[in-house]
């Protein structure tokens, strides 16, 4: 198969930080088709030699591991070409189909991968000019780099202006968790095994948890973040996901569609949040200064181009509840933070205890604890009897999979996975319109009611777990499940 993939947005800190190491990973496991190119595109005057060597200046601050050797940039740099083009000027884009066309293989390459790493706001011309230039045949895909919207309207804006041009099928919305094989072993878990299924409903289940928390905080992207905040950054997008991924149905089948469509139900399911539920039900924070990894760090307000009376949220912690028959009453934790205590990114499913216990002391319920990362494994909580004697307490025990250590070599990154698969045409990992428009619809009403709140977003420090407010909307009669031994991380409750 051959293939070319446009890279708009050729110079910009995703082409180089992501996309290049990450198609150069896949060319050196073997799995980039033989016959492809790269094509970057930007605005800077350069050549290929040109934006060769600067790409390789680049790639030098990889991890040693995945850093190219001379030898092998020299052969992967071969497929990278470059395109000066002004995205707003029909004769660029005349050069641009010139180029695709210039293969020795009449008719061009089989697939055309139009990667759009530019600012969202160009979406909407980048389209145009691509349908008006006859660049939107069946063979061309475009995939749309997060953020796609700000709000409902404006990812509408984006989903019709893409759509006046491109099919459905032929647009494919990146979410890069849904690129992490630690998440889609969330549907090899549930899907591909008996044991869990007939447990996976709310006779059995008291509470699920989402914890997607990071020791960093804004670094030099205070202009974005602080536009954007972290229910637009993380909450609308990567912690629905998995949320969808744990209680969707049983697709029919892996077709995407199948599985976008269960997807679907379980985000139209959520319950609507009101003026009353977001005072309640959701907390927003905002790191102020303190230690992170044993270091003094600045508080968000002292970071490079935030407002010092910046009102945007770095952490927020959410109760809801999927309205179906499977999931009634039982509540979906998800938090999310930047400059926690830890980078961790894990899923609580906790088990209601037995319904009689004929063992001395308290009952502990298990937990199956799904640990994104950065450790990729499972672990299964359950009690068991230590010695003989009688009267003796269950001791907890822990089935523990660690599955970087058993996949290692077959597993590979986010981005690695997501652009073979745009190569394929392969739609499972990517986010539907619907799918992503209802994200945002659940999301808007937490969004306008904190636009009209002057309090602003709850301290917390640096370093910290989050604003302790997060912990102390317990619901009343909810059972707390934390236990020795665990993370606050594994177990937050509201
Ligand atoms: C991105 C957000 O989508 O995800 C970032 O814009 C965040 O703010 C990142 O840091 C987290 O991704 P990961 O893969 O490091 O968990």
């Amino acid at each position: 198969m051959s293939f070319d993939l446009v890279l708009f947005g050729g110079t910009g800190d995703l082409t180089w930080r992501k996309l290049m190491p990450a198609l150069f990973q896949a060319w050196r496991h073997g799995k980039l088709p033989a016959d492809g190119r790269i094509l970057a595109v930007a605005r800077d005057e350069r050549d290929d030699a040109g934006y060769r060597d600067w790409l390789h200046e680049r790639l030098q601050a990889a991890e040693s591991a995945k850093r190219p050797s001379d030898e092998e940039y020299t052969r992967f740099a071969q497929r990278v070409h470059y395109l000066r083009m002004d995205l707003s000027q029909p004769a660029d884009y005349a050069q641009l189909k010139a180029w695709l066309g210039s293969r020795s293989t009449p008719g061009g390459a089989d697939t055309v991968v139009m990667y759009l790493a530019t600012s969202p706001h160009l979406f909407p011309v980048i389209c145009e000019q691509l349908g008006a230039s006859g660049l939107n045949g069946e063979r061309v895909r475009v995939v749309l780099e997060k953020p796609l919207g700000h709000d409902l309207a404006s990812a509408q804006a984006i989903n019709r202006a893409v759509g006046a041009v491109f099919t459905e099928r032929q647009a494919l919305r990146i979410d890069h968790y849904l690129g992490k094989p630690s998440v889609q072993n969330l549907m090899a878990l549930r899907f591909g095994n008996a044991l869990f299924e007939p447990l996976w409903r709310r006779e059995s289940i008291a509470h699920i948890q989402i914890t997607l928390a990071e020791s960093l905080g804004v670094g030099t992207r205070g202009d974005f973040y602080d536009r954007t905040g972290a229910l637009r950054d993380m909450v609308q997008n990567h912690a629905l996901q998995l949320l969808t991924m744990i209680a969707m149905e049983p697709p029919s089948s892996a077709d995407a569609d199948a599985i976008r469509d269960e997807k679907l139900k379980v985000l139209r399911a959520l319950k609507p949040f009101t003026r009353e539920s977001v005072g309640r039900d959701v907390v927003r924070g905002q790191y102020r200064a303190g230690m992170c990894g044993g270091h003094p760090v600045p508080g968000y307000l002292e970071e490079v181009k935030v407002p010092p009376d910046s009102h945007c949220e770095t952490f927020v912690a959410l109760r809801t509840e999927v309205e179906n028959w499977r999931w009634a009453g039982v509540p979906f934790y998800l938090r999310t933070g930047k400059r926690l205590t830890a980078r961790d990114a894990q899923i609580v499913v906790n088990f209601r205890p037995v319904p009689h216990q004929i063992f001395p002391g308290a009952s502990v319920p298990n937990r199956l604890v799904i640990k994104l990362q950065p450790e990729d494994g499972l672990e299964l909580q359950l009690l068991a009897q230590k010695g003989s004697g009688h009267g003796e307490q269950l001791t907890p025990v822990t089935l523990d999979l660690d599955f970087d250590k058993a996949f290692a070599t077959q597993r590979v990154g986010a981005y690695e996975r997501l652009l073979l698969e745009a190569i394929a045409g392969r739609l499972n990992l990517f986010v539907r319109s619907d799918e992503q428009e209802q994200a945002w619809r659940w999301v808007e009403p937490i969004l306008q009611h904190w636009a009209a709140d002057p309090v602003g977003p709850r301290p917390y420090n640096a370093g910290t777990w989050g604003p302790s407010a997060a912990s102390a909307m317990q619901s009343a009669g909810e059972p707390s499940t934390a236990t020795a031994g665990v993370t606050p991380s594994a177990n937050v409750v509201l």
